[in-house]
């Protein structure tokens, strides 16, 4: 059976995440949705508001289900066994980033392989910044989140 792990912060999970999640589900058999608690952002959504909101976009496909991590992603990968990490690729500045952390991870626990899927359409132009500036000043974030994200924000104090 194939296994892996999508990981990020996740704040909030966007249309970009999605697709990338919706990718993951048909290629393998399980996907865990980790989400991030300690990620070195000052992060708008808390550790435990990002993590429900992941249980409620995972709940749309019966092989997806979101965990919480904290501590180095490499060692939560050691924990749960699974050694193929996903990660979302919008464009080269995403790919240099990603492949930095990539080396970090499997020079950490060399079991680990990451797997770049590439964000399609206008996903791709989706970025967790701007939904957040775009929410923080009163818009609709309505176009660039998943429906159960966008109805928790907009009943959310700003
Ligand atoms: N489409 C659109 N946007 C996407 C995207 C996609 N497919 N994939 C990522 N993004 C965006 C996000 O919206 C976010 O944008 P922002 O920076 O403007 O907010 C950004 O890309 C990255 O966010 P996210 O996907 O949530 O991941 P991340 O890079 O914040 O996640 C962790 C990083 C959680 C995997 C990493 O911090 C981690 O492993 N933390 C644990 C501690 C650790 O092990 N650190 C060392 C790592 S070597």
């Amino acid at each position: 059976m194939s296994k892996a792990v999508y990981a990020g912060t996740f704040d909030p999970f966007t249309l970009g995440h999605d697709s990338v999640l919706e990718a993951a589900s048909k290629l393998f058999d399980e996907v865990v949705l980790a989400v991030a608690r300690d990620t070195g952002k000052a992060t708008l959504l808390r550790f435990d508001e990002r993590l429900a909101l992941a249980r409620d976009v995972a709940a749309r496909h019966p092989n997806v289900r979101a965990e919480g991590f904290e501590g180095l992603l490499a060692h939560y990968l050691g924990q749960t066994g699974i050694f193929t990490l996903v990660r979302g690729l919008r464009n080269g500045t995403d790919f240099d980033y990603e492949t930095a952390m990539a080396h970090a991870n499997e020079t950490l626990e060399p079991r680990i392989h990451t797997v770049y899927l590439a964000a399609r359409g206008e996903a791709a132009l989706v970025s967790g910044t701007l939904v957040r500036e775009i929410y923080r000043l009163g818009g609709d974030v309505t176009h660039f989140v998943p429906p159960e994200v966008a109805a928790y924000l907009a009943r959310r104090p700003r």
